[in-house]
């Protein structure tokens, strides 16, 4: 039998993340060397700012319950979605602890526009907001948000469509000019999912906003989050459609999508964006990427989906979102009796 290695190399063409190259004699004994090496490999995804690309778990493909035994190194709970009012053509069906995104029937789900133009003024892929839309932190509408987002990609489209792009945040909050930082220090970000219209768009609209129940209301998050494992301050923002515009996006400053709160989160997010705070992973056959919600923030990107079959499965895990959050229930789960309302499953 060949000897397992794991090795570990800064990501090429980033300023931060960690790739993890994995070698083993069999599918099983990969994944047994990557859970044996889990204090390694969970120390070198901090030191690297909270990003992982894994090449060599590829036999996850046939082992969706082995990608959820992974999931569980990088937290207590790993989310099962078959608890949490998500629609079931979302999720496995023989691992609910699997969020299926595709756009093959039953998900059906589909990428985000190309940007228009397609290139950016430097003739290069657009990474940048507004050009670039869909950067988010995954469920930030929720209290206590997940930990860490596990995606693998089961089939990809074509090399140079479907990238997912991940944005540094601790960098770009340790770059932004002293005023600023000192300004966004202790405010609160107002986050909502995009299906209870208080995107920017449904309040321009005047959209009437559906009644919400407990479970379903935007919740507040600090715009500046202290990651509880490596102490480090990182800004925490999602775009617009995952932010409240009705009475945000900002607590405290003028709402509504032109307000001064949605020019200061427009503002944060082209910084956050910038190429120098952006890695773009080209997805390859079998890739693992794992991100850090907590200083993260990433986007999916277009691929010709009416041509191209996609599939990916998504693990969340959760458990430890920082002291602030301490001794809180979960916003989300619903009072007895309550059930999600029509078109309010989570995505
Ligand atoms: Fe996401």
């Amino acid at each position: 039998m060949t000897a397992t290695s794991l090795r570990f190399s800064p990501l090429e063409f980033a300023s931060f993340g960690v790739l993890t190259e994995l070698e083993a004699a069999s599918d099983e004994a990969a994944v047994a060397a990557f859970l044996d090496g889990a204090e390694g490999i969970c120390s070198e995804l901090h030191a690297a700012g909270g990003l992982m690309v894994v090449r060599g778990l590829s036999g996850l493909r046939h082992a969706p319950e082995a990608l959820v035994r992974i999931s569980k190194i990088f937290g207590p709970e790993v989310e099962n979605y078959r608890g949490t009012l998500t629609a079931a053509r979302f999720f496995h069906d023989q691992v609910p602890e699997v969020l299926v995104l595709s756009n093959l029937p039953p998900c059906n789900h589909l990428p985000p526009p190309r940007p228009a133009p397609v290139l950016d003024p430097e003739g290069e892929f657009p990474v940048g907001f507004p050009q670039r839309s869909n950067w988010h932190t995954d469920q930030s509408y929720r209290r206590p948000p997940p930990d860490i987002t596990l995606l693998f990609g089961v089939t990809n489209p074509p090399a140079d469509q479907g990238q997912t792009l991940y944005a540094d945040c601790t960098a770009a909050l340790g770059a932004l000019a002293p005023e600023l930082r000192a300004k966004i220090e202790g405010l609160m970000g107002l986050h909502a999912p995009s299906w209870i219209g208080r995107r920017p768009e449904d309040v321009r609209a005047g959209v009437t906003p559906k009644p919400l129940l407990a479970h379903q209301q935007p919740q507040p998050q600090p715009l500046v989050r202290r990651h509880p494992v490596t102490g480090r301050p990182a800004l925490y923002i999602c775009e617009e459609d995952q932010m409240d515009h009705l009475e945000g996006p900002i607590a405290g400053l003028e709402p509504g999508p032109d307000g001064e709160g949605a020019r200061l989160l427009r503002a944060l997010l082209a910084h956050a964006t910038q190429r120098r705070f952006v890695y773009v992973h080209e997805w390859q056959e079998g890739d693992l990427v794992i991100g850090d919600n907590r200083c993260l923030l990433h986007a999916a990107t277009w691929y010709d989906a009416d041509i191209h079959p996609r599939l990916m499965w998504r693990t969340t895990v959760r458990g430890n979102p920082g002291a602030e959050y301490d001794g809180e229930a979960k916003s989300w789960i619903p009072a007895d009796g309550h059930a999600p309302m029509e078109g309010m499953e989570d995505a």
